[in-house]
């Protein structure tokens, strides 16, 4: 890991920080992180967000979606990460069931993504049906991040992972409800899997930042779930993916090594041992009475 400090000498990154760069036309950049040591680097390697996405049910967890995933892994997964990080603004992604039941459930397991888990805003998925609930988490103080298009927590509803938006009436009503969440006072949406010319018209519309995955070139900014640009989740990549590198086959190539070399007994070798004084090791002899 880097020896870098952290970026005390650069300015937080805030939900202003976001808007401001929609306006002056700069491309806001935002990663999912997990765990302490990638937060870390994401953050050092001046990210403007990490995003502790629910998407941790299925690169960490290994759930089929992210439907089981709960509040209590969320939030010990964002202390992780805000502890590693002190630059980007931290999102903490709202899991299934902890804001559609009520509205002082969903201001309660709001707050504690700020109080217990370290972020700064929450983003929770869905459109018009969740106008009274962002209203209410945002009348709490709370910065609210919305999410259209494929909203994984309504996987079964929508009958898979698949894009949306693509007809006339679902593009109309995706493009009302983005409206809707700028309202009720959202202060970006992530827009996911949609036609890349309905995510470019909803972002010329918005006077908030979008931020796409899946969904072209012409939001105000860009996200994607860090265990696929690094290679690391082999289940599936979906099309929208760069991959940056292909670490699940270099840490393959490293464990084979690791076994190889101690299978081999080539490793530890004399340089990873540690040494012990002659005059402490013929006591211990002797205290043991064992012939040297
Ligand atoms: O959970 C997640 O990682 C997300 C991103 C895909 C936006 O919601």
């Amino acid at each position: 890991m880097s020896t870098q400090p952290p970026h005390s000498d650069r300015k937080k990154v805030t939900t202003l920080s976001f808007r401001e760069k929609k306006i002056i036309g700069e491309q806001i950049t935002m990663l999912t992180a997990y765990d302490y040591g990638t937060a870390a680097v994401i953050d050092r390697a001046r990210i403007d967000s990490i995003l502790v996405g629910d998407s941790l049910g299925m690169v960490v967890l290994g759930y089929e979606n992210t439907l089981p995933v709960t509040m209590d892994d969320m939030i010990h997964h964002c202390r992780a990460v805000s502890r590693g990080a002190d630059y980007a603004l931290l999102i903490g992604d709202m899991p299934f069931m902890s804001y559609q039941i009520s509205l002082d459930e969903a201001i309660r397991n709001a707050g504690r993504f700020l109080q217990e888990g370290g972020m700064d805003a929450v983003k929770l998925e869905g459109g018009r049906e969740r106008s009274e609930t962002i209203k209410a988490i945002v009348g709490a103080g709370i910065p609210v991040m919305g999410h259209l298009g494929l909203t994984p927590q309504s996987v079964h509803q929508l009958g898979g992972f698949r894009a949306q938006g693509k007809s006339a009436t679902q593009a109309q009503r995706l493009f009302e409800d983005s409206q809707i969440l700028q309202d009720a006072g959202c202060f970006s949406l992530v827009l996911e899997s949609i036609p890349a010319r309905l995510a470019k018209l909803v972002s010329q519309q918005l006077e908030i930042p979008t931020i796409g995955i899946g969904a072209g070139p012409d939001c105000d900014g860009q996200v994607l779930v860090t265990h696929d640009l690094l290679g690391l989740f082999d289940r599936f990549t979906p099309r929208f993916v760069k991959k940056y590198a292909d670490l699940h086959l270099e840490m393959t190539r490293a464990f084979e090594a690791y076994i190889q070399d101690v299978e081999a007994g080539e490793f530890p070798e004399r340089r990873h041992c540690f040494s012990m004084p002659d005059e402490a090791w013929e006591a211990l002899l002797r205290e043991l009475g064992i012939e040297a």
